[in-house]
């Protein structure tokens, strides 16, 4: 527990921080910091609980019983969450009995590529250098083990050439392609129903990671997939709850062993409180609210053109209407971030942060961007509570920050 000093400390710290910041004129910052207002422009890292997705969850919490057990109490619990499983199944567009409950996007990914694997002595897999960690760590183990691994170019818009995909489902023969719906970083779509089609033409097992299109585009997007991952808390749901959709008919082997829940798919006992919340999650998706973001990312990308100089990834490609990854030439992100986290502003980069310091994006330098630009790249990502006046204050925040940092570099 800290002592009266050391909490003294850091409020006369706090107090001269903000002088400093009045002396250097930065007043947006030092009233930002004064007020402690802060604004949320970090939804593609997770999204707030919703109030009906907490009210569900509360709801299980009286249904605490084991849903496998057979007597009344256990039932009652299946029941409920086979509820939950429906609304999921809906969201997708698919049926309840291809809902695989994993512990989240990351799970579904490592289930859909090492399941298959484990189905398959010469497994080969195609994906590419711009998906989820999750993903590329998966892909980068079975590597390990012996599969042949193969990655699709991506130029720099993010953008794949379905023809070149088309050689490589002809030259590599893979057993799995796996492409995602929608990038974390960048925001690009992917055309997951073209992709799908070139697949099941040459009898080519297909899954797409949709952590992040799910309740931002419509499902019909991404659900011609053979296989799909999607996440609760990109959607407004608990944190530790997911699924991999799972065609009919499709084999896939299990990587958690011990019950035979989720059809045998995915062993041990159901988070039955997570699965409560990312049902309600899916209960609530509004995808015209979802679509109305993108006038909101437009009015802040405007607002900052027309004043900085500015690279906007993939703008004027298909983008999910929630994400914009903003590069000040010279800057790197981790400056930025810093002063905007100061300023009450919680964005991120687009890049891994560990230990304090920023390595550059993978995503970046997969779409073939040099490792110091990769270093600058800074996502803003919106959400339903975002309104007007929030990315406004971020952008006039963000805009004074960046001009401070020229103005110095320049009388230096
Ligand atoms: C595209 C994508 N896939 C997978 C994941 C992992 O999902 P989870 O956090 O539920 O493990 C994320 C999370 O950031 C993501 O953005």
């Amino acid at each position: 527990m800290s002592s009266g000093m050391d909490i003294w400390g850091k409020v006369t710290q706090g107090a001269n921080f903000v002088q400093i910041l009045v002396n250097l004129g930065l007043f947006g910052y030092a009233a930002a910091l004064m007020a402690s207002t802060r604004f949320y422009a970090d939804h593609n890292a997770t999204t707030p609980i919703s109030e009906g997705v907490w009210e569900r969850i509360q709801l299980s919490r009286k249904l605490w019983a084991n849903p496998s057990s057979i007597h009344e109490p256990g039932r009652k619990a299946h029941e409920f969450m086979e509820e939950s499983r429906s609304w999921v199944a809906q969201a997708v567009g698919l049926s309840p009995t291809q809902v695989v409950f994993t512990s989240g996007g990351s799970e579904a990914n490592t289930l859909a590529l090492w399941g298959s694997e484990l189905q398959n002595k010469d497994f080969r897999l195609l994906t590419m250098g711009i998906e989820h960690s999750s993903l590329l760590d998966t892909a980068k183990h079975l590597a390990k083990k012996g599969s042949q691994v193969a990655y699709l170019a991506t130029d720099r818009d993010g953008q794949i050439d379905l023809e070149k995909l088309e050689d490589e489902l002809d030259l590599f023969h893979p057993s799995l392609v796996s492409l995602m719906a929608a990038n974390n970083e960048t925001g690009a779509l992917y055309p997951i129903p073209e992709i799908a089609k070139l697949c099941e033409k040459r009898g080519v097992l297909f899954h797409t990671d949709a952590v992040q299109a799910l309740g931002k585009i419509p499902a019909a997007h991404f659900n011609s997939a053979n296989m799909i991952s999607i996440s609760a808390h990109k959607i407004y749901g608990p944190k530790g709850i997911g699924a991999l959709l799972v065609g009919k008919g499709l084999s896939l082997h299990a990587t958690h062993f011990g019950g035979s829940q989720e059809i045998k798919r995915r062993g041990g006992t159901q988070n039955t409180l997570g699965i409560a919340g990312f049902g309600a999650a899916c209960r609530e998706i509004d995808l015209g609210k979802a679509e109305s973001l993108s006038r909101l990312r437009d009015r802040f990308e405007e607002r900052l053109l027309s004043r900085l100089e500015t690279r906007i990834f993939c703008r004027g490609f298909s983008r999910l209407p929630n994400t914009s990854l903003i590069r000040f030439p010279g800057i790197s992100a981790d400056v930025l971030l810093s002063a905007l986290d100061l300023a009450g502003v919680s964005a991120s980069a687009g890049s891994a942060c560990s230990s304090g310091s920023i390595s550059p994006s993978h995503v970046l330098l997969a779409m073939g961007y040099p490792r110091e630009e990769a270093k600058e790249g800074l996502r803003f990502s919106w959400g339903t509570e975002t309104t007007e006046e929030i990315v406004d204050s971020v952008a006039d925040t963000l805009i004074e920050i960046v001009q401070r940092i020229q103005e110095r570099r320049r009388s230096c």
